[in-house]
């Protein structure tokens, strides 16, 4: 029947001028929606004589065949057309110039810190990390400065909000002696382990900051001595300044938790700084009260310890000569380590 070709004819003119989704949808309602012209061609069916109804509906099928079609043909269209302009609209050039990404470096101090791992690694000490809060008892009372002992007033503390377990206010560890109380009461007996991290004290000048760096190192066996303490640290400065032109000498000093106790001095054979003598670190043999404090036999072990700044090594190491320049962030001065 011609209505039924003008019908399919028009449809797929409709559906082709659907500019969009939208409109196509639209226009499909038009023909097979329920009061589409289509479906208004299937009711017809019923006023029908039967013998007529089988032929007709089966024209009328594929004429909606053809419709459906030609619809699903420009909707394919309109989405494939969509993508097209998506991928134009995100279209990249790739001869375009990149944009260039600045590197990062590692700070001269975290250098140093790394430095030391390895080198401590490789004669045998282990490697710990301890918290940077700590209690009354770890940083002072364990390692022989008793509540109000003057000793205390040789580290001016940050104390924060917030007490321990009994009562006492929490701080920021003045050094990194704590954590040799840590380790040994945390593993068995011979112990050798450095201890590197950052440490907290109220000053501030050309040779102090706040927040600095320390390594602590402890030593615990039966037979050990000074000889060996002083063995370990030469080598380590010899590795670390990677020269053998290197002298070292002990000066006794005091701290509560070594007896006795020395400033650990070292003087370059050449370079800038030749011939003067620098401190580089605190050093002594643990007081039997603090191995009491590690639960360790004072009559069958002996241990030294050490405790380094790792900001004055790597002043040293680099020639710096204001600690201030670490923490300020300038990459003129950090880019030279990179
Ligand atoms: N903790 C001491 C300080 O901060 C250094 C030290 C460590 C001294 C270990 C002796 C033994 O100055």
């Amino acid at each position: 029947m011609d209505s039924l070709e003008q019908l399919i004819d028009s449809a797929k003119q409709d559906f082709l001028a659907a500019p969009d989704a939208v409109a196509l949808e639209n226009a499909k309602a038009k023909y097979l929606g329920k009061t589409g012209l289509i479906t208004a061609q299937m009711k017809q069916l019923g006023k029908m004589p039967p013998e007529d109804r089988r032929t007709r509906g089966a024209v009328i099928n594929a004429a909606k065949g053809q419709i459906e079609a030609a619809l699903n043909a420009r909707r394919q269209d309109i989405a494939n057309q969509k993508l097209q302009e998506k991928l134009n609209a995100e279209a990249i050039d790739v001869t375009l110039p990149g944009r260039g990404r600045g590197k990062g470096g590692i700070h001269p101090v975290m250098r140093t810190w790394e430095r030391i791992e390895r080198i401590f690694g490789s004669i045998g000490f282990d490697v710990a990390d301890g918290p940077e809060i700590e209690n009354d008892w770890t940083n002072f009372t364990a390692l022989n400065s008793p509540e109000n002992h003057p000793a205390r007033s040789m580290q001016d503390t940050f104390y924060i909000d917030g007490n321990d377990a009994n009562g006492k206010p929490l701080l920021l560890r003045t050094h990194t002696s704590p954590m040799q109380v840590r380790y040994a009461r945390s593993h068995d007996l011979p112990v050798k382990v450095i201890a590197p991290g950052r440490t907290y004290r109220v000053d501030s000048d050309a040779t102090h900051s706040p927040m600095f760096h320390q390594v602590e190192g402890l030593w615990i066996d039966t037979d050990i001595s000074f000889a060996d303490l002083k063995g370990v640290y030469l080598n380590f400065i010899q590795a670390f300044f990677e020269t053998d032109n290197v002298q070292i000498r002990f000066r006794p000093s005091y701290f509560p938790f070594t007896e006795p106790s020395a400033e650990i001095d070292i003087a370059f054979g050449s370079g800038p700084l030749k011939g003067r003598w620098l401190e580089v670190s605190g050093c002594g043999q643990v007081h039997p009260k603090v191995l009491a404090n590690m639960g360790i036999d004072a009559e069958k072990y002996i241990g030294f310890a050490f405790g380094s700044g790792l900001e004055r090594l790597t002043m040293l190491r680099y020639g710096i000569n204001d600690l201030r320049l670490f923490y300020e962030g300038d990459l003129r001065f950090l880019k030279q380590f990179n």
